[in-house]
């Protein structure tokens, strides 16, 4: 395993009986109940085997920084090295934080500039000489919570799921279909852009404390409840760990609630959709 790789312990989303060790029964070609899911960040790339019957991660989550060029062939080379020390070679599921079109990904501004080229996708689409499956990072969180979150999300009008982490990345759920790319963070308030004033990065870079990040964030719940009127807020992405300290300053007409696979949603919604295209279901988001 390279070096660069570091295991974090075993990270169920449910408080899983998982305990880490390998389960040799996995199937390392892809097909049954688990899959590898890729979660690509502006800061680090998460990888780890999904268990798609519960919605847990099976094993360790290896991560690794996003290298600082953060190139379509720099990231892929990282999902690379991360199926392969996962011994896995069959369908990936990759979760970036984008919007996915053609060849391309637009919108990525926590990534290089080439991300934006024609066939930048390419280098990704074999990141193990097998098939990758990609999603936007907030659509897989949305996935995930569509697959094992609350049930009534199946017949309850629309859930905005919101993930606040170096971004803020946003999927529409709407009577248990994925409305994907919705790219909802990009809005623009008094401060400027949301994603820019009230993301996770804009957390820890400028130290706000959760009333000041409410602040920031409440006219971003507004804004989207009075053109949008969800019946409910996800809200994933690095703030899953905080959820009740930041949420709790939030003033909300809507029940809110933090997404069910907590910081590594993004995996289990990858591996999600990287099955789903797998059983011949197609991509549900491939343009
Ligand atoms: C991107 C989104 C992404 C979000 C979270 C934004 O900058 O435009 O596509 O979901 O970051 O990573």
């Amino acid at each position: 395993m390279s070096r660069d790789i570091e295991m974090e312990c075993s990270e169920d989303v449910r408080s899983s009986e998982g305990d880490g060790r390998e389960d040799p029964s996995h199937p390392s070609d892809g097909g049954g109940a688990v899959w590898l899911g890729i979660d690509v960040g502006g800061t680090s790339i998460k990888g780890a085997i999904v268990d798609l019957e519960v919605g847990r991660l099976r094993r360790q989550v290896l991560t690794e920084r996003t290298p600082p060029t953060a190139t379509p062939g720099d990231v892929a080379a990282a999902t690379r090295r991360i199926a392969a020390a996962m011994q896995w070679t069959g369908p990936v599921g990759v979760a970036l934080p984008g919007m996915i079109s053609g060849s391309s990904l637009r919108h990525a501004p926590n990534l290089c500039a080439s991300w934006g080229q024609a066939d930048a996708l390419t280098w990704l689409r074999a990141p193990n000489g097998g098939n990758a499956v990609l999603i936007n990072d907030a659509d897989a969180v949305g996935l995930a919570e569509l697959a094992y979150g609350d049930a009534s999300l199946n017949g309850s009008g629309l859930t905005i799921v919101l993930t606040f982490g170096t971004g803020i990345g946003s999927a529409l759920l709407y009577n248990g279909d994925l409305i994907a790319d919705s790219e909802l963070g990009g809005l623009t308030g008094v401060r400027g852009r949301f994603e820019e004033v009230a993301s996770g990065r804009a957390i820890s870079t400028e130290s706000l404390t959760p009333v000041e990040w409410a602040r920031r964030a409440q006219p971003f719940f507004d804004e989207l409840q009075a053109i949008l009127n969800p019946s409910r807020w996800v809200v994933g992405g690095g703030l899953s760990d905080d959820f009740e300290k930041f949420a709790s300053k939030l003033e909300l007409a809507t029940p809110v609630s933090v997404a069910r696979g907590g910081v590594h949603a993004g995996i289990v919604g990858a591996a999600v959709a990287a099955c789903g295209a797998s059983m011949g279901a197609g991509n549900p988001l491939s343009p």
